[in-house]
């Protein structure tokens, strides 16, 4: 193989990048990554919106921020691009994943997909990402051996709406980090989708009804007296619909070595399939509500709805009030999993101890 190269776009790539897209819209295949798609704009046009999207203040609100690079030769030729997206959100730790990258037909079968993605992970480190997420369509059969090539793990097929399967790859690139800075996330202001992006980390929950569990990021401490919580929940997820009609949810509280089991039952709907046999876990009746419980999960808080929140926005809210609650004797608060903007993170260090009386009066 040739000398290759991972660049950012740049003037320079012009004539290769409009050679590159007249060829690859010739095919009327699908192109990856869809930064790349001309739209109808010429290149300086296309560059500026591509430089747009490296950063959330200039990023669409609707997008997340994302660098795409292209592979080039020693001649500046393009042979395919690649996209790596900052962080994850739902759909992207659903289906899209962090990378999306695609070789212009007449360069195929060459190795280069293979050569790419690895470079594409050492920028990866950069951003601060340990674990990739790398999906592909199952037909697609070169792009699996690609991802397996660079050390893909396979978690678990999902199945779309149109019944595309799509596999989830991890790459660990922890191994790539040596003694590498814990960055933080860095947030510009004057961006209102912003002050939603700096909220710090929200407890993860498993939330079940009926004979379903569901993953849960969105849920908070709604009251002392009586004792209540909130969840919200999108209403396009099964969840939505057992909660409205069963007017009862229960809060699971998992531990962090159930990581593996959040992803099922946080990308699966169960709308057609059985989480609980999916994810090994047990389900068990509960005292108060008709749905179960999750028995492996050190807490368990069974909850009636008192109250729906249906006010606009993505996800809709339910007070529940606590009806019952199984705590394990071994339960420790530090064992819960906290998630925000694709990223688990364990509890953090107590900075003032909880014998400050004054602090809990407040
Ligand atoms: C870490 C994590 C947090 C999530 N938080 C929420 C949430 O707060 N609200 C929501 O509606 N979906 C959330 N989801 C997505 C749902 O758990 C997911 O779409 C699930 O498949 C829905 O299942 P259901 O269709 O069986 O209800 C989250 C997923 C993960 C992995």
């Amino acid at each position: 193989m040739d000398n290759v190269y991972l660049v950012l776009p740049s003037e320079e790539h012009g004539q290769s990048y409009i050679d590159m897209m007249t060829e690859w819209e010739g095919t009327g295949e699908h192109i990856y990554p869809g930064a790349i798609k001309r739209k109808g704009m010429n290149y300086s046009d296309w560059l500026d919106v591509v430089k747009s999207y490296n950063h959330r203040e200039t990023c669409p609100p609707h997008l997340v921020p994302s660098d795409t690079y292209f592979l080039v030769d020693d001649n500046k030729k393009i042979l395919g691009a690649i996209s790596i997206r900052h962080y994850l959100s739902e759909s992207l730790l659903n289906t899209g994943g962090h990378i999306g990258y695609g070789i212009r037909p007449t360069e195929r079968r060459k190795g280069y997909a293979k050569t790419m993605l690895k470079m594409a992970l050492e920028k990866c480190v950069k951003l601060n990402i340990e674990k990739v997420l790398v999906t592909c369509d199952k037909i697609n059969i070169a792009s699996a051996k690609t991802i397996l090539a660079n050390g893909g793990i396979l978690e678990n097929e999902v199945v779309e709406d149109d019944g595309n399967v799509v596999q989830r790859y991890w790459i660990n690139v922890s191994d790539l980090c040596v003694q590498r800075e814990k960055l933080p996330m860095k947030l510009v202001q004057n961006n209102l989708y912003n002050g939603i992006m700096a909220l710090p980390s929200f407890p993860v929950v498993f939330v079940t009804v009926e004979r379903n569990i569901m993953v849960a990021a969105a849920f908070h401490f709604y009251s002392f007296n009586p004792p209540s919580v909130m969840v919200g929940i999108k209403p396009e997820k099964y969840t939505y619909e057992l909660i409205t009609s069963n007017k009862e949810f229960v809060i699971n509280i998992p531990t962090k070595e159930q990581l593996d089991k959040i992803h099922i039952c946080g990308t699966i709907s169960g709308r057609h399939e059985d989480k609980y046999h999916k994810a090994s876990l047990t389900p068990q009746k509960g005292n108060k509500v008709d749905s179960y419980i999750i028995k492996e999960c050190p807490v368990n808080i069974e909850c009636q709805v008192v109250h729906q929140i249906d006010y606009k926005g993505s996800h809709k809210w339910f007070i529940g009030e606590i009806r019952e609650v199984h705590i394990d004797e071994n339960y420790v608060r530090d064992d819960a999993l906290m998630f925000w903007l694709g990223q688990f993170r364990s509890v953090g260090d107590i900075i003032e101890g909880a014998c400050n009386k004054d602090i809990l009066k407040r």
